[in-house]
Order: C-alpha cells, then sequence, then structure tokens
C-alpha cells in the first residue's frame, strides 16, 4: 500500500470561517494542511503569514502543516513559521538567493525542508540538494492562484523527479500542486506522485469529506 496523502490547499477555504473549515476538511479525511503563502513580490498575490499559522494551532487543528512559501526574500520568516507550527517548509530556489543554506535553516529550526519547481524550471536544480530535503513540490500551475488549469506537461516531470527521488532516497515526499482534480488524480498518482494539493477541486465541492473519500479511490488503484 502506497504512502498516499491528500493535501487541501487553504487558499480555496472560507477565510471568514478558516478554524471551522480548515476542521472540516481535516474530519473528511484530510491527511496534510497545504498552507500557500504569497507576497505579492515574489508572485503577484498575497495571502497569509505565520500569525494565520499559529491561530489555526491555537484552534486546535493537529494535522501535518504543509507551508508553501511563495516569497522573496525566503530565510527572515522561516523561524517565525517554525514557531507558529509548520512541519514541511517548502520554497522555490529562484526565491533564495543561498539555496543549500535556507534548506539548513529549515532543518536547524525543526521542520522539515522541500524544494519547489515551477512549471518551466529545470529538475537540475535538485541535483546539489535532494540528499538534503524531504520534498520535492512540483507545481502544476504558475504559482500564484488558485482554479488554474493543470499543465500537462508536469506528468513527463513528476515521472522524471521520481526515478531522481528513487535514486537518492525514496522516502523524499513527491507533492504535485495546482488543477488537481477528480480527472487528474490518478494519472498524477501513476506518474509517481505520493502527495496531492487539490485547494478549488476539494473546498469548492458540496461533501468534502466524498471528494477526498472519491480522489482516495481512484490513486489507491494507481
Ligand atoms: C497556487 C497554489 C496552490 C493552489 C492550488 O499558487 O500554490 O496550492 O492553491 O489550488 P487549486 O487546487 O485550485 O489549483
Ligand atoms: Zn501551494
Amino acid at each position: 500500500m502506497k504512502d498516499y496523502k491528500i493535501a487541501p490547499s487553504i487558499l480555496s477555504a472560507d477565510f471568514a470561517n478558516l478554524g471551522k473549515d480548515v476542521s472540516d476538511v481535516v474530519e473528511a479525511g484530510a491527511d496534510f494542511i497545504h498552507f500557500d503563502v504569497m507576497d505579492n513580490h515574489y508572485v503577484p498575490n498575497l495571502t497569509i503569514g505565520p500569525l494565520v499559522c499559529e491561530a489555526l494551532r491555537n484552534y486546535g487543528i493537529k494535522s501535518i502543516i504543509d507551508v508553501h512559501l511563495m516569497i522573496s526574500p525566503v530565510d527572515e520568516i522561516i523561524p517565525d513559521f517554525a514557531r507558529a507550527g509548520a512541519n514541511y517548509i517548502t520554497f522555490h530556489p529562484e526565491a533564495s538567493k543561498h539555496v543549500d543554506r535556507t534548506i539548513k535553516l529549515i532543518k536547524d529550526n525543526g521542520c522539515m525542508p522541500g524544494i519547489v519547481l515551477n512549471p518551466a524550471t529545470n529538475v537540475s536544480v535538485l541535483e546539489y540538494c535532494l540528499d538534503q530535503i524531504d520534498m520535492v513540490l512540483l507545481m502544476s500551475v504558475n504559482p500564484g492562484f488558485a482554479g488554474q488549469k493543470f499543465i500537462e506537461s508536469t506528468y513527463e516531470k513528476i515521472i522524471e523527479v521520481k526515478e531522481m527521488i528513487d535514486a537518492v532516497n525514496p522516502k523524499i515526499r513527491l507533492e504535485v500542486d495546482g488543477g488537481i482534480n477528480l480527472d487528474n488524480i490518478g494519472k498524477v498518482a501513476e506518474c509517481g506522485a505520493n502527495t496531492f494539493v487539490a485547494g478549488s477541486a476539494i473546498f469548492n465541492s458540496d461533501n468534502y469529506k466524498k471528494t477526498i473519500s472519491q480522489m482516495r479511490e481512484i490513486i489507491s488503484k494507481a
């Protein structure tokens, strides 16, 4: 049995009722909470920071929180997210001047580091750091907004990165983010991903539990 994790992105949650909505999605079977941080600089949108992460912890959210930093610079905010209760912290290499230093900083703060590759970013950036990270996050849309269409070239990239991961450390999570829904999640799993971010497909559905169960059913056959 593969170790699949479904990670609803709170970008599509109800921000006026965030604690309740996140707790509902956890109750419905979410494994990780994907926490999208945008700064209106590295990406055009502006979202949430460590205060909101801490507020979710204080509300009683105990799930793994997977913080996706779409900000530049990266380093300054890492200790704040660690204190706020983050587990994974992933960042875009283009946004950090010293990728290796940022990875070490995340670890020194007790969190699990991950590298995020944009749709056009070459996988070669992983070559000298894959052995130091716990997650690779492949963007299947351009970062910045929920509800975009899955970019088809991601399938090939998943296969390529899965091979790299297996050669170094098969425990490294391979997460895919953007435009994942019931129609494509099976193929994403077949290509080798084991962690699935889905924002609008889950939070815009009428029944979180049903949608997450359907996703789990599909990937279990992949
Ligand atoms: C995009 C974010 C995603 C996004 C996913 O920049 O990183 O996590 O919220 O949303 P959907 O699943 O709607 O594409
Ligand atoms: Zn994300």
